[in-house]
C-alpha cells in the first residue's frame, strides 16, 4: 500500500503533482478567468469585511502564514494569522465584518475547533478548510472547503501543506474577484502559476535523488537554519518544522531578516543553513544574509529561482519561474532533504516519537 515506497512519507511526497491537480480540479473556470469555490459567501459580505483570521496549527498554520500574504496581495483585505491554542476574539472587531477561517488537514485538532468555536459563540462566520469530509470543522463551520489532497497516513504533513496553501491561493483569487479587488494581469499569472505547478513539483521531485546525496553529505550537522523572506518564509519554517519532527535534530526556520538579530550567534561551520530564495522574496536580500553566514563558515544550500541564482552557494537546487507560487515548489526540496536526514538515521519517519497525527486534546 505504500506503493513501492520505503515509507508513506515519501510516498505522498511523490504525490504531489496529482494532489495539486486535485485540488483545483472543476474550480477554475479557464476561459471565464475565474474560480468557483462554491461559498455561501455573498457579495455584501465581502465587501464589508474588514478582515480575514486565519487560525490553525503546525503545518496548517504554515500554510495560514501563505495565505495571508496572498489574501493582502490580491484581495487587499486585511489577513492575520493566529496559532490556534492562542486565539481569542481580539478587542475592536465588529463580528459581523470579520470572517474566521480554520485550516485543519484532519478536521479534529482540538486547538483549531477551540478557536472556531469561540469565533462562532461570538457571531463571527467561519469557514473550514480541510481535507477531511464529514470531519468535526467541515460540519461546525458555516462553509467547509475541501483541500482534495486524498489520504494522508504519515504524522508529518506533506502534499497536505501544498493542497492547503493552493486552495488558499484560489480563496484569495475568489474573495478579490467578488470585492472588485482583482487586478487582472496578477489574476491571470496567479491562475497560470497554478496550472504550472504540478510540473514545477515534478521537476523537483525528479531531482530526489541528488536531494538524497546532499541530506547525506550534510546530515551530521549540529543544527539547521532554514530562511527565507515574504513567501518563502512560511517554507522556512515549515522546513525547519519538518526536519526536527523526523529526524529529532535540532531546526529553526527564520525570516532571513531576524538572523542578525539573535539566530547568527547560533551559526557555525557546523551548522548547515538552507536559504529559499524565490521571486517576490527579495533574494537580492536573502542573498546578503546568505553571505552572513557563508563568512561564519556555514555551509549554505540555496534553492533559487532565476532571479536568487546568482550567488555563490556550497549546494544550489533550481525552482523554475512560478510567481508567487514559487516557495511552493522549494518546499519540496526541503520535504525531501527532511526524509532523507532521518532515512540515513533510520528514524521511524511515518511515526515519529511523542507525536499523533491529529491532536485532539488541547
Ligand atoms: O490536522 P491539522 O492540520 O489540524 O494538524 C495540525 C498539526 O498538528 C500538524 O500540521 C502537525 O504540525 C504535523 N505533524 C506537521 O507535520
Amino acid at each position: 500500500e505504500k506503493g513501492g515506497y520505503e515509507h508513506y512519507m515519501l510516498k505522498e511526497i511523490h504525490e504531489q503533482p496529482q494532489a495539486l491537480r486535485q485540488a483545483v480540479a472543476g474550480r477554475i473556470d479557464p476561459i471565464e478567468e475565474r474560480v468557483d469555490l462554491d461559498l455561501s459567501l455573498s457579495r455584501s459580505f465581502l465587501d464589508d469585511l474588514d478582515e480575514i483570521q486565519l487560525v490553525a496549527c503546525g503545518t496548517s498554520y504554515h500554510a495560514c502564514l501563505y495565505g495571508k500574504q496572498l489574501l493582502e496581495t490580491l484581495a487587499d483585505v486585511r489577513a492575520t494569522v493566529e496559532y490556534a491554542s492562542e486565539y481569542t476574539v481580539g478587542s475592536g472587531r465588529d463580528p459581523s465584518r470579520t470572517l474566521v477561517v480554520g485550516v485543519s488537514q484532519s478536521g479534529e485538532t482540538a486547538d483549531t475547533l477551540r478557536a472556531l468555536r469561540m469565533a462562532k459563540r461570538t457571531g463571527i462566520r467561519t469557514l473550514g478548510v480541510t481535507n477531511t469530509v464529514g470531519s468535526t470543522v467541515a460540519r461546525e463551520c458555516d462553509d467547509a472547503l475541501y483541500i482534495q489532497a486524498g489520504p494522508e497516513i504519515g504524522v508529518a504533513a506533506t502534499k497536505t501543506f501544498a493542497s492547503q496553501v493552493v486552495t488558499l491561493a484560489m480563496l484569495a483569487l475568489d474573495v478579490a474577484d467578488t470585492r472588485g479587488e482583482l487586478d487582472p494581469a496578477q489574476g491571470r499569472e496567479l491562475l497560470s502559476n497554478l496550472q504550472d505547478l504540478p510540473g514545477a513539483v515534478q521537476q523537483a521531485l525528479d531531482r530526489d535523488e541528488a536531494v538524497r546525496e546532499v541530506a547525506e553529505a550534510y546530515a551530521g550537522g549540529e543544527a539547521f537554519f532554514f530562511i527565507g523572506r515574504r513567501f518563502a518564509t512560511p517554507v522556512a519554517l515549515e522546513g525547519a518544522l519538518k526536519l526536527k519532527e523526523i529526524s529529532y535534530d535540532h531546526a529553526e526556520g527564520f525570516p532571513a531578516g531576524e538572523l542578525k538579530h539573535g539566530p547568527l550567534a547560533l551559526v557555525t561551520e557546523a551548522t548547515p543553513v538552507l536559504a529559499v530564495l524565490t521571486d517576490g522574496a527579495r533574494p537580492e536580500e536573502t542573498q546578503n544574509n546568505v553571505k552572513e553566514v557563508q563568512s561564519r563558515g556555514a555551509p549554505v544550500i540555496a534553492i533559487a529561482s532565476e532571479s536568487g541564482r546568482e550567488g555563490d552557494y556550497e549546494v544550489g537546487f533550481d525552482v523554475p519561474d512560478l510567481g508567487l507560487l514559487e516557495p511552493l515548489a522549494a518546499n519540496v526540496y526541503l520535504q525531501l532533504f527532511a526524509y532523507y536526514v532521518a532515512d540515513s538515521k533510520a528514524r521511524p519517519i511515518d511515526r515519529p516519537r511523542n507525536l499523533a497525527k491529529s491532536v485532539t486534546v488541547e
